[in-house]
């Protein structure tokens, strides 16, 4: 059985690139921090099983994470994929699913770890741009990368339209990175994305171009 499990805090709109995807998993979970995420009612129409766990009817982060583990460890899961989820986890929790917990980011990791990377993209001046998908480790948006998808941001870029351009790519990329690692094509070793299956070739960048 391999069983996948998502957590979201809102939108959830990499959540539904990802049950869109239809990979190999037997059974699909998805769990929010936030009883109002949109999210929720996409994951109800995908057939998905949803769990709410509110971070607000905790008194710290140790035990809504390990409140948290206790559902997430009932699903039994393969990999653990964070799809907005915008609570920072615990070492503690972060160390139990080292290996088998991924992240999707909106910026080209290493550069813009944390909030509000297209609007620090912008002020950057920088020209390239994109997403990244990681395994997470105790430093927040540092884990080894599996895979990225670059865009050029333009002159009359605004955070809105660099944004949508981003997410776009953003949806390209997660269901990718997760359907390797359902399938074992990628494993995560020693801090290192290890490819196991050769078919697995484009695992450094999408390059898209410009926008039509
Ligand atoms: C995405 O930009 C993702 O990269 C970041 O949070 C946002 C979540 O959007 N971690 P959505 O909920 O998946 O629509």
């Amino acid at each position: 059985m391999k069983s996948l499990v998502i957590l979201i805090s809102g939108r959830g709109s990499n959540m539904q690139a990802l049950l869109e995807a239809g990979f190999q998993a037997d059974r699909i979970t998805v769990i929010s921090n936030n009883p109002n995420a949109t999210g929720l009612e996409i994951a109800r129409k995908y057939g998905a099983k949803t769990i709410v766990i509110d971070h607000r009817t905790f008194p710290d982060r140790q035990t809504f994470d390990t409140a948290l583990a206790e559902k997430i460890d009932a699903c039994q899961p393969k990999l653990i994929a964070l799809a907005g989820f915008m609570r920072i986890l615990s070492d503690r929790f972060v160390q139990r699913y080292q290996g088998r917990l991924m992240n999707i980011h909106p910026s080209l990791l290493p550069a813009f770890p944390g909030l509000g990377t297209h609007a620090r993209a912008l002020q950057e001046g920088i020209k390239i741009h994109g997403c990244t998908v990681h395994f997470v480790t105790a430093q927040l948006d540092h884990g080894p990368v599996v895979i990225q998808a670059a865009i050029p941001v333009l002159p009359e870029d605004t955070e809105e339209t660099l944004a949508a351009r981003v997410l776009q790519q953003e949806h390209r990329i997660y269901p990718q990175a997760v359907r390797w690692f359902m399938e074992d094509q990628i494993r995560f070793t020693e801090n290192h994305v290890e490819v196991i299956d050769s078919s697995v070739r484009e695992i450094a960048l999408y390059s898209p171009g410009l926008p039509e």
